[in-house]
């Protein structure tokens, strides 16, 4: 059942914490005030209000929220309304010290931060249960509820007595017995075997760590573990509000924007109504261009669509800087409209922001806000988030609206878990997710729309599919790549495909028969170099660089598409494709350069017609995602968002002409774009 689309307009506004200002009724006055003026609509309450709703146990005061949520909905504003579990008060920490999170190395932490409750602990789910209860008993039905914020970027993991006893028996339930555990886990190594259930601890650093199989489950049991909280804190919320969508706002790592490591959120995405993430890129760095940087921001987001295939929201971004980055910028002008309209572009129906105002004291005081200190309207971040305002009001047409895509990446969480265990390889040149991404640029700069699944979805929704390093590959998801590819698609492995079973065991026997079959082709080593080695790669007259990694391989009914240029395997294939089915599956033996990526994917793209037909003369620099209108009955309508990340003009040629929705006026075919600019371009005639 989709709960998700209860609203008409694009969500904008975002979280808002009038519990830290109950003393400053002038602020609050103000607040409404700005909230007019910035087109903001929508607010999230509560996320860390847990002492104010309850300043002492059992006491409850919720007359502050009553007054706000009541206000909001006279304005005809939505309120996303959060449980607090993120954060705890004192007291209850002083009076339940067991809710305290207990860390890998098995210290207890103290009161204090937030996201640091045990996630096993009754109590801590006793008392989340209560506060939760009242939240929803009061406002299931409040005019202003539009959606559940459950908790806050839940993460991390807790070692206790009562978490150490809850994976066991998870452990218990998965193997059964311990003969099969053993054998999962290969027990015998450095004498590991487990003779009794009571012998199994959480994985940590003052203990052993090299048990793969041991750490691989730990990652499953903290996401089942964390899913089973969630669970927990919904249910009667979702008894008391059937019909109000719930969801919990989800991560990504590292200024490279790489899936978040330490939940599935594939996982995690089936229990929530809508995907909500929180981001906030590092704009206008030292290290990359702004294009690099909007190709990452483009994947993950492309990752929160496709996990659902449902538009998602942008539950937290930033309006200027933020203040945990190692530098803190602000947007310059231009940014904040673009890189706003770049999370629509891409399926979010939303932008929404951390936070509202800037808090007076703590370490958020000098984190971007839609109001400063200042509380003026006219400074120049206030301007730029009501400018987005009313872009969003101009292009409300485009919300809910989906986003096709025929060609798939797939990210896969087991297989970066036991792909960062993996002892061997290039210790540090594994990088798997960066790899992700260096496919998905070549999509990115040709506007050609992907989506990033898990192994788990379906494949044939697919012309092609990217499915590099995954070495962590069960026999189920090769007899599906044999399927789809059997079935006419196109599949694209590489380097470090399908060396363990879903418990981190190697394969016995060579290389696994079903991608041998498959691809054509047997691996029979890995070559690793170090960073200064590099290899050649040489196509059709060209010459490419390798390096990290040379598959060697034996081509059996594979036809090969490019060779090595040195080493012991000079001359042998390293780019094979197998005719398969009425598919192709292509091997990538080595990691290559940039420039052999991009000859590749043309090659391909051009033989599927996968090119996006709308754009005659692209630029590297400028983006362009569309959404469709899928209505029956009405003629297709698409919606082109044009975006140019980067600091100089830049001009586009496209197929036909349409009209700009941010400026009502007509576009012609070739697009003019000042730095940083964005154009909506609504073409109602389909391109064939
Ligand atoms: C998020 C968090 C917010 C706020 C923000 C700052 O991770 O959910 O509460 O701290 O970061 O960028």
């Amino acid at each position: 059942m989709t709960r998700y689309n209860l609203e008409e307009r694009f969500l904008h506004g975002g979280d808002y914490n009038p519990d830290q200002w109950l003393n400053y009724p002038e602020i609050l006055a103000k607040d409404f005030e700005l909230m007019e003026k910035a087109r903001a609509n929508t607010f999230s309450l509560g996320i860390f209000a847990w002492s104010a709703l309850e300043p002492a146990e059992g006491v409850f005061e919720f007359e502050w929220l009553d007054k706000i949520m009541d206000e909001l909905a006279e304005r005809n504003s939505n309120v996303i309304l959060a449980t607090p579990s993120g954060a705890r008060p004192a007291w209850l920490s002083k009076a339940y010290p067991e809710v305290l999170r207990t860390n890998e190395k098995r210290e207890k932490m103290l009161h204090g931060g937030r996201h640091n409750h045990c996630f096993s602990s009754p109590i801590y789910r006793e008392k989340v249960a209560i506060i939760n209860r009242k939240l929803a008993e009061r406002y299931h039905d409040h005019p202003a509820l539009l959606m559940w914020h459950i908790s806050n970027e839940y993460s991390g993991d807790c070692h206790c007595p009562i978490c150490q006893e809850n994976f066991r028996q998870w452990v218990k339930q998965k193997y059964q017995t311990l003969a099969a555990l053993n054998e999962a886990w290969w027990g015998p190594f450095w004498s590991h075997t487990i003779t009794d259930w009571s012998q199994i601890e959480s994985p940590s650093p003052i203990g052993e760590m090299q048990v793969h199989g041991l750490n691989l489950d730990w990652h499953r049991f903290v996401t089942d573990q964390t899913i089973d909280f969630y669970e927990h804190e919904i249910k009667d919320i979702r008894r008391l509000s059937p019909d109000v969508p719930i969801t919990t706002n989800f991560m990504a790592d590292t200024r490279d924007l790489i899936p978040f490591y330490s939940l599935d959120y594939g996982k995690f995405a089936q229990h929530v109504d809508v995907i909500s993430w929180d981001c906030y890129p590092a704009w206008h760095n030292d290290w990359g261009t702004t294009a690099d940087l909007a190709s990452k921001v483009g994947f993950i987001n492309d990752q929160y669509r496709s996990l659902k295939k449902q538009p998602f929201l942008i539950m937290e971004s930033t309006p200027s800087g933020v203040n945990w980055h190692p530098v803190n910028r602000t947007k310059r002008p231009g940014m904040h409209l673009l890189s706003s309209m770049q999370f629509i572009a891409h399926g979010s129906d939303s932008n929404l922001y951390f936070q509202w105002r800037k808090s007076r004291g703590s370490s958020e005081k000098f984190h971007g806000a839609v109001v400063d200190h200042d509380n003026d309207e006219q400074n120049r971040v206030f301007q730029d988030v009501a400018e987005v305002g009313k872009a969003l009001e101009e292009i409300k047409e485009i919300k809910g609206l989906h986003k096709k895509a025929k060609v798939a990446i797939i990210y896969d969480w087991d297989n970066n878990w036991a792909l960062n265990d993996a002892q061997g390889f290039g210790l540090e040149s594994k990088r798997y997710p960066q790899t992700l991404q260096e496919h998905y640029r070549y999509f990115w700069d040709h506007d050609i729309a992907v989506d990033v699944i898990t192994k788990d979805h379906d494949f044939d929704a697919y012309q092609l599919i990217i499915a590099p390093m995954l070495y962590l590959l069960p026999k189920e998801t090769m007899k599906k790549f044999q399927q789809y590819t059997k079935n006419g698609g196109t599949l694209v492995s590489t380097y470090l495909t399908g060396i363990v079973n879903e418990t981190d065991l190697t394969y016995l026997g060579g290389w696994p028969q079903e991608l041998q079959e498959l691809f054509g082709v047997s691996v029979k080593e890995i070559d690793t170099l170090y960073p200064k080695q590099k290899n050649l790669l040489l196509m059709k007259e060209q010459q490419y660089q390798i390096h990290d990694y040379c598959s060697v391989v034996q081509t059996n009914t594979a036809q090969t598409l490019g060779v090595y240029g040195a080493d012991f395997y000079q001359g042998q294939a390293a780019v094979t494709v197998n005719d398969y089915g009425e598919g192709s599956a292509y091997y990538l033996g080595g990691r290559t350069d940039q420039a052999f990526l991009e000859d590749f994917y043309q090659e391909v793209t051009q033989q599927l017609r996968l090119q996006n037909e709308w754009v005659r003369q692209g630029s590297t620099n400028v983006s362009i995602q569309s959404r469709e209108s899928q209505q029956e009955q009405l003629a297709p309508t698409t919606y082109y968002f044009v975006m140019n990340f980067s600091e100089e003009n830049q001009e586009v040629e496209v197929a036909t002409s349409g009209i700009d929705l941010l400026t009502g006026k007509t576009t012609n075919q070739k697009l003019q774009l000042a730095p940083y600019e964005v154009q909506i371009i609504k073409v109602t005639a389909p391109v064939q």
